[in-house]
Parts: structure tokens; sequence; C-alpha cells
């Protein structure tokens, strides 16, 4: 496969599979994707729990667990291959070029270690710039990421902030290199809906301001359509469908992601979270032959059943893999 990367793409991942070892078993996690994130924009990767968001943007950044192995394909970032690195490659893209937000800022913070400590030590260990301008770098992003009183807050350890603020602090981090990429993966999905809506409109800002580009890893079709420019809907560790959100709002062409949205209407209107779309998501033990989604699929035809959809274009940057997206989009299911 030829690799080049277009000229405003700042990641471009080709091909990706991504394959678990278990004691009776593989698990094909990922299989075959592709996509792009644009300089300073915002790609969404959505889908359900056990989809394969985590796994495919982990193992792009080499943070992969060891019973996994990258099957196939190519993450090109700035022009060069992060499948192709070392770990000790790898380590000093993370940080420094790219930034990471988890869901739980606990386990991914140091509860023994003062949390201006924790932001300072980025810069540090990426040698970006003096111990002096790392402490004053550390204030001024706690100032900017809302966080009052900056210098006595430096000095408190992770405890001693609610889950909203220890997510702050984690942002701080993510951007203490000023990276030119920032993977935030469900960052507000422990948190309550105003604190969640707040800290999305935090990082929308930061976003904005430094001309960052972010992959927002979601379950939330609602969150994604807020905050994305562009969004990827994930099943069974494939590529359902890809297009700009507009495109999303207006005219999904995927039977999954029909469902997905009509969740999120029914969610606000009844106020309470509803199961998505019924059925279960498939075992991922064999390589898909057919439609993953056939089985939950309201339009499912005996085609879904032997032939595995390919990934194709129906509108300018829109792609879908579902045989019948045409009838999906003309009937408005
Ligand atoms: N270390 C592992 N060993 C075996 N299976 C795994 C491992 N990590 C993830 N998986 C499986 O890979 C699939 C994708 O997981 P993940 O990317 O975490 O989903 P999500 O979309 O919720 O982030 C799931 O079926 C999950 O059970
Ligand atoms: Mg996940």
């Amino acid at each position: 496969m030829k690799r080049t990367q277009s000229s405003d793409a700042l990641l471009e991942v080709q091909n990706l599979a991504v394959e678990f070892r278990r004691s009776e078993d593989i698990v094909h996690a990922v299989n075959g994707i592709s996509f792009s994130v644009e300089r300073g924009k915002v790609l969404g990767i959505v889908g359900e729990s056990g989809s394969g968001k985590s796994v495919a943007m982990m193992s792009v950044i080499g943070l992969l667990r060891s019973n996994g192995t990258i099957k196939s394909g190519s993450a090109l970032f700035e022009g060069k291959d992060l499948l192709r690195m070392s770990q000790r490659q790898l380590r000093h893209i993370r940080g420094r070029q790219i930034g990471v937000i988890f869901q739980d800022p606990m386990t991914s913070l140091n509860p023994y270690m003062r949390v201006g400590d924790q932001i300072m030590e980025v810069m540090l260990e990426h040698h970006y710039g003096t111990t002096k301008q790392a402490f004053d770098r550390t204030i001024s992003l706690l100032t900017e990421l809302g966080i009052s009183e900056p210098r006595k807050r430096f000095r408190n350890y992770p405890h001693e902030f609610s889950g909203g603020m220890r997510q702050r602090i984690m942002i701080a981090m993510a951007m203490a290199c000023e990276p030119d990429l920032i993977i935030a993966d469900e960052p507000t999905t422990a948190l309550d809906a105003t604190v969640q809506m707040q800290i999305l409109d935090l990082l929308k800002r930061v976003q904005k301001q430094r001309n960052m580009s972010i992959v927002m890893i979601t379950h939330d079709f609602g969150v994604a359509t807020n905050f994305c420019h562009k969004i990827l809907v994930l099943y069974a560790g494939q590529v359902m469908e890809v297009a700009d959100t507009r495109t999303f709002i207006s005219n999904p062409a995927h039977p999954y992601t029909r469902g997905l949205r009509n969740s999120v209407i029914e969610l606000g209107q009844r106020g309470r979270k509803l199961e998505a779309i019924p059925g279960m998501t498939p075992t991922l033990t064999s390589p898909p032959t057919s439609c993953s989604f056939a089985d939950r699929c309201p339009l499912v035809s005996d085609q879904c059943r032997v032939e595995l959809p390919k990934l194709r274009e129906i509108g300018e940057g829109h792609l879908v893999s579902c045989h019948r997206a045409e009838e999906v989009i003309s009937h408005g299911y």
C-alpha cells in the first residue's frame, strides 16, 4: 500500500487491525480501520462499549496491553509511522507531541504527589523549558483551566480535588508541552452532566485557541455531535460510517448510527437512559465475514448475512459500510 499523507492530516491511520490472545481464543478487536485527524480539528470516535475505540487509539500510541498484537496497518503522524517506532521513541512523542486524557483521573494521577509537581514533571521529563519556566507554565495552565488560587492549589494532592477538578488537572498535564494532538478517551464519562458540559466547553475553548487537534473517544452520540468536526462510528472493530458532523445530524446513512442518534433524542425527551439499540454486540472471536450489525439491524436482508459490506463513499467525505445505505437515506429509517 502506498503510504502518503494528505497535507492537512496530522494523523493518518490506514488499515489498522489489532488482535488479543486469550487462553482459549483470539479477540479480533480492531478489524482494518482507516481514518485521519486534520490539523486544528476534532475527530469523534463513537460506538458502544467494546467497539474497539480505546484499543484503536491506544495501539496507535504504543499503549497496547501485552496480550495484544498489531496485525496490520500504519499510523502516520507528521509523516512518521507510529506503528514502527520503538517504545522509547513513542514515550518521547507521548506527552510531548501527543497528550492523553483518560476517563478516570484517579488511576492516572499519583495520589502521593502534589498536583502542581505532577504537571511540572511532564515538562521536565520532556525537557520542555527550565524548572522556573515549568513552574510558571503550570500556574498559568491552572489559571487557564479555571482553577482559582492556582499557587495554593499547586500544593494540593489529587484527593483534595473534586472529580471535575481532577479532570482539569489531567487536561493541564496533557497540554503541558503544547502537543499538536490530544487523545481524550471518554474524558467526561465519569462526571455528572453539568460538570461534563463545563469540561467539554473548556476543552473546546483551548482546542480553538491553540489550534490543536483532538480525538474525542465517546460512547455518547450527543457529546460527539456537540464537540466534534468529524465523526467516525465504530462497531465490532470496524468503521460503520464517517462524515462531518453536519451530515451525521441531518443524514446518517447507517442503521446503527440512526440507532445511536435516536437513543440520544429519547434520552433528552424522557430524561432517563434507555437501552440504545436492542440486542447484543457480537463476540469478536472470529474475523467478520458478513455485516456485524445484521443481528440487530431493523433493515437486515439476506445479503447482509452473507456479504461483508465495504466502506464506500456515498457523498463528499461521507463513507458508510452498509448494503442498504441508499434506502436508509431515502426512506429516513
Ligand atoms: N487486553 C485485552 N485482552 C483481551 N481482549 C481485550 C483486551 N482489551 C480489550 N479487549 C477487547 O477488545 C474489544 C474492544 O475493546 P475497547 O477498545 O476497550 O472498547 P471500547 O470501544 O469500549 O473502548 C472488546 O471486545 C474488549 O473486550
Ligand atoms: Mg474504551
